[in-house]
């Protein structure tokens, strides 16, 4: 393969990363720059990356973290780690949410691969939450500073996915809340690697901690506002091949729901995290 190279995509988050072949022996020189990468664009993609299968995307995963099973979604049979999202078993994730924030130690990092995508359409969108911290006027931040939400993996599956029939929608909700978890993270939290500031929220966020139901959904609309402006955003079209790695600890994802009944199907890896330390440590 040729020369490992960076291309930055959007303006503020998401870059394309060409020369490497993620599944085969990555050399410690190519891995860093990666990892780099990651860090700064905080979403990395890699084009036809078709020599990668489940196993393979899991020997990567590893020299990420430590890779982590999803904590109720059983994961793709003779695999530990992979979760399948295939849009006709309801695997839609189009809404606004940094992953599995509804435990205490949330992984640091996802890894998407593109198995099948429709003709048209199944675009993903990342917002950075690093910069919309720094888009909040200054009254809004020191509010932001000192708040703290409650997290569950029981929000409404309803609201969202349209193309998923009433059945379909009930066996997911079965599956993904098969044990409800339930854990808090302060609404600013600070990067453990880049020292940065981001906002922690997303569609797991139950409520704003000390807050009427109502206030809490007021304000929580108002951050998100901010997480999610275009300007704060990448957009990716899928290849089947492609791969998207994300720091989850500095993003948001959505994944477009506009192919109706065409089949879109993902395998996602995780790397384990720690526990979100806000300003006060
Ligand atoms: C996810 O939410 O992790 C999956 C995003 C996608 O399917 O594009």
């Amino acid at each position: 393969m040729s020369q490992i190279s960076i291309h930055p995509i959007a303006g503020r988050i998401g870059a394309e990363i060409r020369g490497v072949e993620l599944g085969t022996e990555l050399s410690a020189e190519n891995l860093a720059a990666i990892q780099a990468a990651l860090l700064q664009h905080k979403v990395v993609f890699f084009r036809g990356q078709h020599h990668l299968d489940d196993a393979r995307q899991q020997a990567f995963a590893r020299r990420l973290g430590q890779p982590v099973a999803h904590p109720t979604v059983a994961t793709v049979g003779g695999t530990d780690y992979v979760l399948e999202l295939d849009s006709q078993r309801g695997g839609r994730a189009n809404s606004w949410h940094t992953d599995v924030t509804f435990v205490d130690a949330y992984p640091k990092a996802s890894i998407l691969r593109a198995i099948t995508v429709p003709a048209a359409g199944g675009d993903t969108v990342w917002a950075n939450t690093h910069t919309a911290y720094l888009d909040l006027p200054e009254p809004l931040r020191a509010l932001a500073d000192t708040l703290w939400a409650e997290h569950s993996n029981e929000y409404d599956y309803a609201s969202y996915k349209a193309n998923v029939s009433a059945e379909q929608l009930r066996r997911n909700r079965e599956e993904f809340t098969a044990t409800v978890y339930q854990t808090e993270h302060p609404v600013v939290h600070v990067h453990p690697e880049t020292g940065e500031r981001h906002l922690l929220l997303g569609h797991f966020v139950q409520k704003l901690i000390g807050l009427s139901q109502a206030d809490s959904q007021q304000l929580f609309s108002v951050l998100q506002g901010h997480v999610t402006r275009l300007e704060n955003t990448v957009r990716w079209h899928w290849q089947a091949g492609d791969v998207a790695i994300w720091d989850n600890r500095a993003t948001q994802h959505y994944a477009i729901n506009d192919y109706g009944d065409a089949r879109r199907v993902m395998h996602r890896v995780t790397v384990a995290g720690g526990k979100a330390v806000g300003l006060d440590g």
